[in-house]
């Protein structure tokens, strides 16, 4: 069953979104070498208990942590620990909260440091392709147009889409239906009404789209070991298009400023 949100609902997730972007934001910028990947845990866990929120992951299905912190071949679900981040390493970084009983949910990948060009254009792509499937977020388009704008995107890059994960509704929990996948022929699926919510998160790789499991049961990597980076938003549809909800009010701002001094300049 498709959960459809109210204004209100949506507005309670603005702000669940907006505390999810901003930690992400934050993490981002303690990104270094030398960093381990269970400090950013902690402080991802510090600052959403101060922003009024609390961490989505932690005890989901017995998850352990409140991020998810993914090195290089790891796609997804990567558990933190004492591991230091290296120079050249790329790290996907998903979190969620809850707030008011909403859920957000939103992932980035960045580069630690300076990282070969392979890595960077992984990165890139994934991040492009993300924006090219929230476009397909139009009241009556379907699911899978979403889903096939990120295909067609990324393998015009020359890399794999993922196909063992997917993006979901959220809402009122975590995961709800419908499932987002990242690949797929368009026109199928569930049609896209205002007051659907979608978490779309494309998870790509620079080799084959093969996953294994790691004994931890959890961290999900690519079976050839090749690189893989993820992207994630949170994202309304609503009649004029869709919304982001998880982003960062400093970013929105700081953007607005940008193309207002473009204007005056
Ligand atoms: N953002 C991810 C997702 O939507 C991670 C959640 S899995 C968890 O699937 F177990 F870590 F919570
Ligand atoms: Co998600």
């Amino acid at each position: 069953m498709i959960v459809y949100k109210n204004h209100k609902e949506i507005e309670l997730m603005r702000r669940s979104n907006q505390i999810v972007a901003q930690v992400l934001s934050e993490l981002r910028e303690r990104v270094k070498p030398g960093v381990r990947t269970i400090e950013l845990d902690e402080y991802a866990e510090k600052r959403t208990k101060e922003l009024g929120a609390k961490p989505a992951f932690k005890g989901y299905r017995g998850y352990p942590a409140s991020l998810c912190t993914s090195i290089n071949e790891e796609i997804v679900h990567g558990i933190p620990s004492s591991r230091a981040l290296k120079k050249g390493d790329i790290i996907s970084m998903d979190f969620g909260v809850v707030y008011e009983g909403l859920y957000g949910d939103a992932a980035v990948t960045v580069p630690v440091g300076e990282v070969p060009s392979e890595a960077q254009m992984l990165i890139e792509t994934v991040k492009v392709s993300l924006s090219k499937g929230i476009e397909q977020v139009r009241v009556g388009n379907r699911i899978s147009d979403i889903s096939s704008a990120v295909q067609k995107y990324v393998e015009s890059k020359g890399f794999s889409v993922i196909r063992s994960f997917v993006g979901h509704g959220i809402g009122f929990s975590l995961h709800e239906e419908p499932q987002v996948p990242n690949f797929g022929s368009p026109g199928h699926g569930p049609k896209i009404k205002p007051g659907m919510v979608l978490a779309i998160e494309p998870m790509i790789s620079a080799g084959d789209w093969d996953v294994e499991i790691l004994d931890d049961n959890w961290t999900a990597i690519t079976r050839d070991r090749s690189l893989s980076a993820h992207y994630e938003n949170t994202v309304a549809a609503t009649e004029n298009g869709p919304e982001i909800l998880s982003v960062f009010d400093k970013e929105r701002v700081s953007s607005q400023r940008e193309s207002e001094n473009a204007e005056e300049g």
